[in-house]
């Protein structure tokens, strides 16, 4: 999501006449959009500002802070960092290109903290720049789900979910310039729901059904779901609609049913492995992605041992995995028996051993197969390029096999944990 939001901020500057540069001396406007999700990611905006500030100290440039960290901290970020010009939250930085009039005019400019998510999404519709085949689209944004360690309810706000034909008008113009496959986007895009013309409740089941009848749509994504809201329609749909990939990324985080009502994540381990055998009963090839975290306050090493043998149960071809970081504000962060530094890092290390080792066998079928190849990139060695199986995995291949934009059928000779090549 933090990639899409600052595609669209560039977009937007873009059409205010703003011109990227990757030389960080070179730039009057530094943008940082930044993430709250984890401690680190909040500590590496403070260490960016820091060297940014030297230059500033050196010539005009002005700054901005956009995204999670802007929203929760942006008191912290006016007393820490007073530099800073712009502020403004994920759901707000549409406002962007106003701000800047206004900091131009000598006019004082506020942060901008308020969720004016329909709003920010009206403001970004017609921006539209060459992406290569694959392109995101947010589909939903926010949370009510509220897990207790997790920030993005109030980061992001309340669920919100984008009409069926502001989606499908952005789907169609990304085809205009080239766009084959799209990864629909949310923090909980399959709550994601929506009316269709004759007025009817519609789930994301429907939605992708209808970005499927878009010819030049080839591939169909959608990324991070809830296992609540993993409803019938959206598992049948995995058999029904061929343009949806076998690719699902579906997120536990603990495989112990005292954490997950801990976390507050409102399903059992035992609800979890039920859905992914409906998914397996429908489509038997589907490739499975989870995220998990490690070391939740009160997580005992039984608890732990359950995450390990749900990860052994369902059988992850590719996974996120984290050790607990505690969020200031969210309930979690306030439970005793915080587990200590040494032990999460030592659970983590097992489970990633372990999801790892699973990573490895599933590419390891691919070996001498066939595999349907989009090609997204060039590769970062010559005369290479580098594209993205149906399963999601990384394929490399020499240019002479195709062009960025094909798909192509190739025969995988060498596989590794992370990818395979032709
Ligand atoms: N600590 C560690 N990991 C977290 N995640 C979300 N909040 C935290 C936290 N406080 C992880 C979850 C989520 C992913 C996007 O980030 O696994 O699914
Ligand atoms: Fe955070 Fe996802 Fe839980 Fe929502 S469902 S609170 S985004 S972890």
């Amino acid at each position: 999501m933090n990639f899409y939001d600052s595609d669209k901020i560039h977009d937007l500057l873009f059409f205010h006449g703003y011109e990227k540069t990757n030389i960080l001396d070179d730039a009057n406007l530094i943008v940082l959009n930044t993430c709250h999700i984890r401690e680190k990611a909040s500590e590496k905006l403070f260490s960016d500002l820091g060297r940014i500030k030297k230059l500033k100290d050196q010539k005009k440039i002005t700054i901005a802070v956009t995204g999670c960290v802007a929203q929760a901290e942006g008191k912290k970020i006016i007393d820490r960092a007073p530099y800073v010009d712009l502020i403004t939250g994920p759901q707000a930085f549409h406002r962007l290109p106003e701000m800047l009039r206004d900091l131009s005019q000598g006019i004082k400019v506020t942060p901008e903290l308020e969720f004016l998510t329909n709003d920010k999404f009206d403001n970004l519709r017609y921006s539209k720049r060459i992406t290569g085949p694959t392109a995101f689209v947010s589909i939903q944004e926010g949370c009510d789900k509220f897990c207790t360690f997790c920030v993005v309810p109030y980061t992001r706000g309340a669920e919100f979910s984008r009409s069926i034909s502001e989606i499908k008008e952005e789907v169609i113009s990304l085809t205009e310039i080239g766009v084959c496959e799209i990864t629909l986007l949310g923090q909980n895009v399959n709550s994601w729901h929506g009316v269709d013309a004759l007025g009817k409740e519609r789930g994301l089941a429907y939605l992708i059904l209808e970005i499927a009848k878009i010819k030049k749509i080839k591939r169909i994504r959608y990324t991070t779901s809830h296992p609540l809201d993993m409803d019938q329609d959206l598992i049948l749909a995995h058999k029904e609609i061929s343009k949806l990939m076998p690719y699902l990324h579906l997120p536990i985080q603990s495989g112990s049913d005292k954490i997950l009502k801990l976390m507050n994540r409102k399903h059992s381990s035992k609800q979890y492995i039920k859905i992914i055998e409906k998914i397996r009963n429908v489509n038997p090839d589907i490739a499975l992605s989870g995220d998990f975290i490690v070391g939740f306050p009160g997580e005992t090493q039984s608890d732990f041992i359950d995450t390990l043998e749900l990860v052994k149960n369902v059988g992850y071809a590719q996974s996120y995995s984290f050790k607990y970081s505690s969020r200031p504000g969210t309930p979690a962060s306030v439970l005793e028996s915080q587990v200590p530094e040494n032990i999460k890092k030592t659970r983590l290390s097992e489970l990633q051993n372990l999801l790892f080792s699973q990573q490895r066998r599933f590419n390891s079928q691919f070996l001498d197969k066939e595999v349907e190849v989009l090609i997204e990139k060039y590769g970062e060695r010559n005369s290479q390029v580098m594209g993205r199986s149906e399963y999601m995995q990384a394929v490399y291949m020499d240019q002479s096999l195709g062009s960025i934009g094909d798909i192509k059928k190739v025969k995988i000779s060498c596989v590794g944990q992370n990818s395979l090549k032709v």
